[in-house]
């Protein structure tokens, strides 16, 4: 089964990615993890990807979809969320494609949709673990123990695009770029829209009555 979940920054894709992952025995792909994990190293390919990264600007389509197909060309388990891919129409083709050379396709999207206002309070105040990048907020969502990733113990921190500029520059992305892809995934009848506003558990019901609902679950 294969999974997208879409959205603009911060409307909570990494949040229910993990848990309806877990509930549903589904692994969890998502490229900004896999751009961070990267990034933290101290080669070329690391600075050419912060070059993008902290200027909220999206990577270059060959290397996000590389990255992706190699995760892909490898798998063998029994699905996949994807969170934070396809990010434009030409990922979004590529996925199409990479998924019917296996025989298979992309089965549900779901588009989690958040004001405008409530985004930016939501990344202002997000955390992450360094370890294994569960997220946090420290008004809505915050660790046990203040600066402690409750899952590992990793330490957490604020990504450097989550500064104020850089998210308004992360918005402008995504109407651009990665919010015509609601009207491609409506028009091919796998578009489920959530009301992503309200507590993540609510969204999370929502999120996998939907699922059950269209049959998916
Ligand atoms: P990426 O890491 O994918 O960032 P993003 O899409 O901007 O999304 P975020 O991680 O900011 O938000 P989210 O929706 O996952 O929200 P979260 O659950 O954390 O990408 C980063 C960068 O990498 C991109 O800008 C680009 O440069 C590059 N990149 C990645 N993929 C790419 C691609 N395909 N192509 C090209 N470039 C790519 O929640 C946010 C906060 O809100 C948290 O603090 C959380 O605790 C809190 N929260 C969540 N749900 C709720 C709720 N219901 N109520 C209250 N608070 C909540």
């Amino acid at each position: 089964m294969y999974i997208v979940f879409l959205g603009a920054p911060g409307a909570g894709k990494g949040t229910q990615a993990v848990k309806a992952g877990q509930a549903l025995k589904l692994d969890h792909l998502a490229t900004g993890d896999l751009f961070r994990q990267v990034q933290a190293q101290n080669t070329n390919t690391a600075r050419l990807l912060r070059s993008y990264v902290e200027k909220g600007q999206l990577v270059p389509d060959d290397i996000t979809i590389q990255t992706v197909l190699e995760q892909l060309n490898a798998y063998t388990g029994r699905g996949i969320i994807f969170d934070g891919f396809p990010r434009n129409l030409t990922q979004a083709d590529a996925l199409d494609n990479a998924l019917a050379e296996r025989e298979e396709s992309l089965d549900k999207v779901v588009y989690i949709k958040v004001s405008e206002k409530e985004l930016l309070s939501r990344l202002s105040g997000r955390w992450i673990c360094q370890k294994c990048q569960t997220p946090y907020h420290n008004v809505t969502a915050p660790p046990k123990i203040q600066g402690k990733c409750d899952r590992c113990g990793g330490k957490l921190y604020q990504r450097a695009d989550d500064a104020v500029e850089t998210v308004k520059k992360r918005l402008d992305v995504y109407f651009a770029e990665t919010a015509p892809l609601i009207d491609y995934y409506k028009r091919s009848g796998k578009l489920i829209e959530i009301d992503g506003e309200g507590s993540v558990d609510d969204v999370g019901r929502r999120i996998m009555d939907s699922l059950k609902t269209a049959g998916v679950v």
